[in-house]
């Protein structure tokens, strides 16, 4: 059986970029604090107009926060959540979620049988980049998430536009709404 690493190990926060809204929160170790995680992912993301980010980063959260509930040492976990404006007009969500054991995270590939050993690699699966970061007194595991580049969607579309043009032999012509 082999491990793999999340796609990015280990970045530093400050690669993630400069948020323009946070949200924080300190969630006990319970079994509970995966349904607070999620509840307080959805209001964070309703209240950014990001509800499309919702479906996957409740999940991913929920992963994390389980994991910091259930393999951590019992201590109050962190959530943090931050909406950071991306070059092009893209919005991502970058979700931490820190928790003051020591032991790291360790990604598995679960055997097919296997009841258990799948969060991390939902995480690495559905995030656009994820990872952990060690600090002094723990780690923050965190994942990130982002809207479509709009800038990529237009020069699509126009590139769609100008293709059946081509076919028809006709000039684009502009939209108006
Ligand atoms: N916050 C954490 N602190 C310490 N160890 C962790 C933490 N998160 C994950 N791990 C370790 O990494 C392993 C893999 O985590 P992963 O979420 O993939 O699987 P799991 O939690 O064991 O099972 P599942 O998520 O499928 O219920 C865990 O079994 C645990 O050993
Ligand atoms: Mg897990």
């Amino acid at each position: 059986m082999t491990s793999r690493p999340w796609r990015e190990w280990g970045a530093a926060a400050g690669e993630r970029g400069t948020a323009v809204a946070e949200f924080r929160a300190e969630l006990p170790a319970s079994l509970g604090s995966a349904r607070q995680a999620r509840a307080a992912v959805r209001e964070a993301l309703a209240a950014w107009g990001l509800d499309y980010l919702a479906g996957d980063a409740e999940l991913l959260a929920s992963e994390l926060v389980a994991n910091a509930a259930e393999h951590g040492d019992g201590q109050p976990i962190g959530l943090a959540l931050r909406r950071v404006p991306g070059p092009r007009g893209e919005q991502s969500l970058v979700c931490e979620v820190t928790d003051t054991s020591p032991a790291m995270p360790m990604p598995r590939d679960a055997e097919p049988d296997a009841e258990r050993g799948r969060g991390l690699s939902i995480v690495s699966a559905l995030a656009r980049t994820s990872g952990v970061t060690p600090s002094l007194v723990g780690k923050t595991a965190w994942f990130t998430l982002a809207t479509p580049d709009p800038s990529a969607e237009a020069d699509a579309e126009a590139e769609v536009g100008l293709s059946s043009c081509a076919l028809h032999g006709a000039k684009p012509q502009q939209e108006f709404r």
